[in-house]
């Protein structure tokens, strides 16, 4: 399912091809993916992406790129998952962005976004899985009203669930 969501200063919206190169620009960083250790060579950011544009579940899951209304330039993704955790099935929100847009508040509108939008669709709760040393992601969730609920182990490592409420309004 096709999804495009506007905030003051961003579109949330699909992927398509033409955003590799912008893709490509974010994923060399590893300060962004900082878990995968392998560099993301140009070819391996035509993989993800491709990967992310395959995955578009039709309730509005998956991930989207997050770009900036100003320039059309693609600076992050942002989006919600299903996961099979010991909780059950849960939504998860996640969000990363290009390290020259850090600290002007783009990952927590993006995320308001996606909240928003997961609460039009009739969702209750939505959860953020967050490794415990990573406060600028903390401290996201905390500004999009989540809060620390358990600890686990995810992709062998050890993260925080985090989780929020949402009003669910039908729709
Ligand atoms: C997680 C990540 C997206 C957070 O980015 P971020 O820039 O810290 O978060 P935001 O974009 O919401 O910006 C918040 C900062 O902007 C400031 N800000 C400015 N204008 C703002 C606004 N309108 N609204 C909210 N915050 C604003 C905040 O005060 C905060 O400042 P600080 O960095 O001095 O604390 C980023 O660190 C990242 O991409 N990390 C790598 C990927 C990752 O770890 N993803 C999460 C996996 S769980």
């Amino acid at each position: 399912m096709s999804l495009r969501l506007r905030t003051p200063r961003l579109t949330v919206r699909d992927y398509t091809a033409a955003d590799l190169d912008d893709v490509a620009e974010i994923l060399a960083d590893p300060d962004v993916f900082w878990w995968v250790k392998e560099p993301f060579t140009r070819e391996r950011a035509r993989l993800w992406l491709a990967e992310e544009m395959g995955y578009m579940g039709r309730d509005g899951t998956g991930r989207r790129a997050v770009v900036l209304r100003q320039s059309r330039k693609v600076i992050g993704g942002a989006g919600l998952v299903w996961r099979e955790l010991d909780s059950g099935r849960e939504i998860e929100l996640g969000y990363h962005l290009h390290h020259a847009y850090w600290g002007q508040g783009y990952a927590t509108e993006a995320g308001r976004a996606c909240l928003d939008y997961a609460c039009r669709r009739g969702r209750r709760r939505v959860v953020s899985l967050i490794y415990i040393d990573n406060p600028r992601s903390e401290a996201v969730a905390r500004r999009l009203g989540m809060s620390p609920e358990s600890e686990l182990v995810w992709a062998g490592l050890p993260h925080r669930l985090w989780a929020v409420e949402l009003g669910g309004a039908q729709g």
